[in-house]
């Protein structure tokens, strides 16, 4: 068993990555800015919780060093760009590389962390290449993008430099209980409202009801990240996703209507950026078979899930 250090280790991906390791019997310090305990249910009392910022190096290198730390998730940083670029290259690039820098220093021996699907360009760049593999070029178009195309690169760097083993995943569209409001936790707030009988619209993000997604559970990119930190180390530094089901933003109005008939639920009101969007959809086969992940979840089951645990909480509250 190892000594494994989550970073954001409370937040969306971070609560069942720690979950699901603490399952398997790893020892972990669960390390997050903004520390949200009652994210971990049980676990919360298994793991040693730590408040930590992942841009002070002197202090990841102490929490490393008193930890005896073997391994790291690092899932912590800006998560969308904010109105304030550098605080988002504050936490992805300078936090990112003093992970890889102190697991160096350290001789950690492997670094997962979290990229994005977001490095991509806009689907009409790729023309008619079908799913994108992870040789396909990269074509960042916001600051928050480009930060994980910057840390991709020094991840690769790290790599040749100095051998550090690491294994970065691009997650897509990740949805689960947690974050409600902002990008993924839309996907949540629309979830929770349906669950609860009010009226709910389908975020207008993922374009109109022809465009197509690619679902992802939160439990089950966790146990990609729990693969990726554990497995013998792959042939490969960067994954994909390791996305199979495909949805159109119209199956997905049906398949809430399947599980929920009575839903309030139409698509959100679109603005020409929305009416227009395209979001590549990438091939998630390396990761399949490099770390062994294939999701457990479809879109309809993960929503019958958080459906829910939705009213229970409902119930326990009244
Ligand atoms: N959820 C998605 O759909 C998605 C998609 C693509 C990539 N990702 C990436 O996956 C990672 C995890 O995302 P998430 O959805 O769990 O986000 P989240 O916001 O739910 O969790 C991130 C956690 O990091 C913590 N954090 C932020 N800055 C920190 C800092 N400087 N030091 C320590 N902790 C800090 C936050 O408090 C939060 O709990 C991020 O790197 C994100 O960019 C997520």
């Amino acid at each position: 068993m190892a000594r494994i250090l989550v970073t954001g280790a409370t937040g969306l991906i971070g609560a069942p990555v720690t979950r699901q390791l603490v399952e398997l019997g790893h020892s972990i310090i669960a390390q997050d800015l903004f520390l949200n305990p009652g994210r971990l249910g049980a676990a919360a009392d298994e793991v040693e919780l730590v408040r930590g910022d992942v841009t002070d190096l002197v202090g990841l290198l102490s929490t490393l060093k008193r930890g005896k730390v073997e391994r790291i998730v690092h899932l912590a940083g800006a998560v969308a760009d904010t109105i304030v670029p550098m605080q988002v290259v504050m936490a992805n690039c300078v936090g990112t590389t003093n992970v890889f820098e102190a697991a160096r220093i350290l001789d950690v021996e492997r670094v997962c962390w979290a990229s994005s699907s977001g490095v991509y360009g806009r689907s009409q760049e790729y023309g008619a290449t079908g799913l994108l593999d992870e040789d396909q070029l990269v074509g960042p178009f916001t600051v928050y993008r480009a930060s994980k195309v910057t840390c991709e690169q020094v991840s690769l760097a790290y790599r040749d430099q100095y051998d550090l083993d690491v294994v970065g995943i691009r997650p897509v569209t990740s949805y689960g209980v947690g974050r409600l409001g902002s990008g993924s936790g839309l996907i949540a707030d629309t979830v929770r409202r349906v669950a609860l009988g009010e009226p709910a619209v389908f975020p207008a993000m993922f374009g109109p009801r022809e465009a197509k997604w690619q679902p992802m559970y939160a439990a089950d990119i966790a146990r990609t990240f729990v693969a990726g930190v554990l497995v013998p180390r792959p042939e490969h530094v960067i994954f994909n996703a390791p996305v199979s089901e495909i949805l159109t933003v119209g199956e997905t109005l049906e398949t809430f209507r399947q599980v929920v008939p009575d839903a309030h639920l139409d698509l959100a009101t679109m603005g020409a950026a929305e009416s227009s969007a395209d979001i590549p959809l990438l091939d998630g086969s390396r990761a399949q078979r490099e770390l062994g992940v294939v999701p457990e979840y479809t879109f309809r089951t993960a929503i019958e899930e958080m459906i829910s645990i939705y009213r229970q909480e409902q119930a326990a509250t009244v």
